[in-house]
């Protein structure tokens, strides 16, 4: 049997520019750069000013109308060190969504799944899968894969909420579909039917019917956070107690694909430094303080919103109760076995302080 061999007599440049041509690279250039010894985040950390971007989401009112094609009045968290893209974090959408006075958002779902978190206003709701949902300040409502939502203010006063998706990852994933419902409102079968059936409680009415891959619960009253909150970190103590919001049957996360958390400081709390894989987004719900990110100080003020990257050391501290909602990654990164947490012993220095746009 003919054996054939093919002889590659070139330089060293040649040979990449061969390889190039190819549609090749070589490994030994870059294998750094792909298997770091730890994360090395593209995403860095950032804050974003409420009074900046309410005043922006205001002009943002008076300029761009809510219609079909548009659908949405929302102003994206773009991190810098993302390229340019509208993403928070690289794995997580953070954004603020404006409703004006009598003004509808149409309905349509979407396989990235979405939280609300209500900032500012009274008198919307918004309806998923036929359930009219309230929302009011310090809400979470959710909008899971492929549910159906519109949003309605009948109030007199805008309403400005955050958004939370898993868009960046699951467009990176390459499973991204969306569809117009058919009619700007979907049909109303029910009003906070959700939180009768699963919350509250632990009694539910039997013959619901079989599992869903997101939690039967949409809606999450503040007053019932608020009230979670203080029996825990009366129970627990400080510096600081977190919550998640869960599916009430499995106990897992609300949405599969990311965390929503609440998170309340004791007066004078300050936590120990902690770092973990996966980005984090914070809503500030109330109070005043300062969070450290890799020796950045970060003040922060209600409505503000800042990101940690994955593996940056964080550090919370506030003078007095503060409540801090937040996003992340992690229920993935826990499925997949990617998740290490790592809490260090002596607090960072701080060595600078940012300075927000
Ligand atoms: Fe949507």
């Amino acid at each position: 049997m003919a054996v054939k061999t093919h002889t590659v007599e070139v330089g060293y440049d040649e040979f990449c520019g061969a390889l190039a041509a190819k549609d090749l690279q070589p490994l030994w250039t870059q294998s750094g750069k792909l298997m770091p010894k730890q994360p090395r985040p593209t995403t860095v950390p950032w804050l974003w000013k409420w009074d900046t971007i309410f005043a922006l989401a205001e002009r943002a009112g008076e300029l761009i109308t809510v219609k079909r094609g548009g659908d949405r009045r929302v102003l994206a968290l773009a991190n810098p060190g993302l390229d340019g893209q509208p993403y928070t974090s690289s794995t997580l959408w953070g954004a603020i969504q404006y409703l004006g006075p009598r003004e509808s958002a149409p309905a349509h779902r979407h396989t990235p799944s979405a939280i609300r978190f209500v900032m500012q206003g009274e008198g919307v709701w918004t309806t998923v899968n036929g359930d009219s949902c309230e929302m009011r300040p310090g809400d979470l409502v959710l909008t899971p894969n492929w549910a159906w939502h519109d949003h309605h203010n009948e109030g007199d006063s805008p309403m400005v909420w955050f958004d939370g998706l898993d868009l960046p990852f699951v467009g990176m994933m390459e499973a991204v579909f969306f569809e117009n419902h058919p009619d700007l409102r979907q049909p109303i079968t029910d009003h906070n039917g959700s939180e009768r059936r699963y919350g509250g409680r632990a009694l539910r009415t039997r013959s619901i019917g079989g599992p869903l891959p997101h939690s039967p619960l949409l809606r999450y009253p503040w007053a019932e956070t608020d009230r979670a909150l203080a029996e825990t970190l009366a129970a627990e103590g400080g510096p600081m107690v977190s919550l998640e919001y869960t599916n009430p049957l499995d106990g897992r996360p609300a949405i599969p694909t990311f965390s929503s958390e609440m998170h309340r400081l004791a007066p004078g709390g300050h936590t120990r430094p902690h770092r973990k894989v996966g980005s984090s987004v914070y809503v500030v719900h109330h109070g005043n303080g300062t969070t450290i990110v890799n020796g950045q100080r970060f003040d922060w003020s209600p409505g503000d919103i800042f990101v940690t990257p994955s593996w940056s050391i964080v550090e919370h501290q506030s003078a007095e109760q503060a409540d801090l909602f937040s996003i992340s990654d992690r229920p993935i990164l826990q499925a997949l076995h990617l998740y290490r947490e790592a809490e260090l012993e002596e607090p960072q220095e701080v060595i600078a302080t940012f300075e927000p746009k």
